[in-house]
């Protein structure tokens, strides 16, 4: 109800809602809805309230709450509530790891203000002050075969780029497999961790950091050339909440389709946002060679393609790419 309230609140912003147009949406007695009101402030929502006219929202709280995030998420029947919230810890994936292995359910997420063992791709530190980043991990229970978890990854940085994109924040692209950019420098970056049995995939843990308010000063001098965070980016304030609200839902309605089968739309919202195709890159291998090429796209398995310079086609399931900077 509690959503619903607010849902109404929120439309009429900045005009008053009587109780009695709130009470008739949800069928309650005056008293309930006053109650309702008093636990919204309570969560920090600035209301309003006058005997003569109602009620009205004057702010919504900025900081993140797992009970006000519950009333974001409520049409979501994906994440499991409580989100756990915490001020700092070693990883969210594998604080997530250890709550996987006791049988938690898909769709249960953990957030961290600071990480002490922040993980990045390739065995790599991921840095980010605290208070400043969305970094969290979500558990999922992938009904699919092993084959097909190769699609995570990209859907969760499509789900971003589809995201931001929504938010308004011009130049997102995706650069294979997961990294988003925003106008070439990484805003994102995930870490998907899988635990694969001879049945199929036992579960997998969706690491995702994202840059909010960090300043360019934040950022270690040699970050600055080629990470931002979405205000360093765009020079404008963001809410971290309605940010990571948007990046939840976008994330729900990919993981749906990749579980319902539908590979295709997800290869689609990746390469909606994709910025590699087409450009000459680098690509870093595990053993530290590099092959460079001209990548032409992904696989149905969204493996990369590349032409290389003697025309042949080679496939690359992993790697490090770097666009070389005058193809951009
Ligand atoms: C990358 O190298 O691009 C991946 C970075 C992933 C960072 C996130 S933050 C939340 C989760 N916990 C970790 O330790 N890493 C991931």
């Amino acid at each position: 109800m509690d959503a619903r309230i607010l849902a109404t609140l929120r439309a009429a912003t900045p005009e008053w809602v009587s109780s009695e147009v709130l009470r008739q949406h949800e069928e309650v007695s005056r008293m309930t809805i006053s109650k309702r009101i008093r636990s919204l402030q309570a969560l920090g929502y600035r209301i309003e309230s006058r005997p003569s006219k109602g009620y009205r929202l004057l702010e919504e709280p900025t900081e993140l709450d797992a009970e006000d995030l519950r009333l974001h998420l409520s049409s979501s029947t994906f994440y499991q509530h409580p989100f756990h919230l915490k001020q700092e810890t070693g990883s969210t994936n594998d604080d997530l790891r250890a709550l996987a292995g006791e049988g938690a359910p898909e769709g249960t997420v953990i957030f961290s203000e600071r990480q002490l063992q922040g993980r990045g791709r390739r065995g790599r530190v991921w840095f980010a002050p605290a208070g400043e980043a969305l970094q969290f991990s979500v558990l999922l229970r992938p009904p699919i075969a092993p084959g097909q978890g190769t699609l995570i990854p990209l859907l969760t940085a499509a789900a971003v780029y589809r995201a931001l994109t929504a938010l308004g924040v011009p130049d997102v692209g995706i650069k294979w497999p997961n990294d988003v950019l925003i106008d070439g420098k990484k805003v994102c970056g995930v870490l998907c961790e899988m635990s694969v049995s001879l049945e199929g995939i036992d579960y997998a843990l969706l690491g995702i950091g994202l840059n909010v308010t960090t300043s360019t000063e934040q950022f270690p001098e040699e970050l600055r050339e080629i990470a931002c965070s979405l205000a360093s980016a765009t020079g404008k304030n963001w809410n971290r909440k309605e940010v990571w609200v948007a990046v939840l839902n976008e994330l729900e309605t990919l993981i749906r389709a990749l579980w319902n089968g539908n590979r295709a739309e997800i290869l689609e919202a990746w390469r909606a946002g994709a910025v590699t195709p087409g450009q000459l890159v680098d690509v870093m291998l595990a053993n530290g060679s590099t092959v460079t090429g001209q990548a032409t796209g992904v696989t149905e398995d969204g493996a990369l393609r590349l032409i290389l310079p003697d025309g042949k086609e080679q496939i690359f399931h992993s790697g490090e790419v770097s666009v070389r900077p005058n193809s951009l």
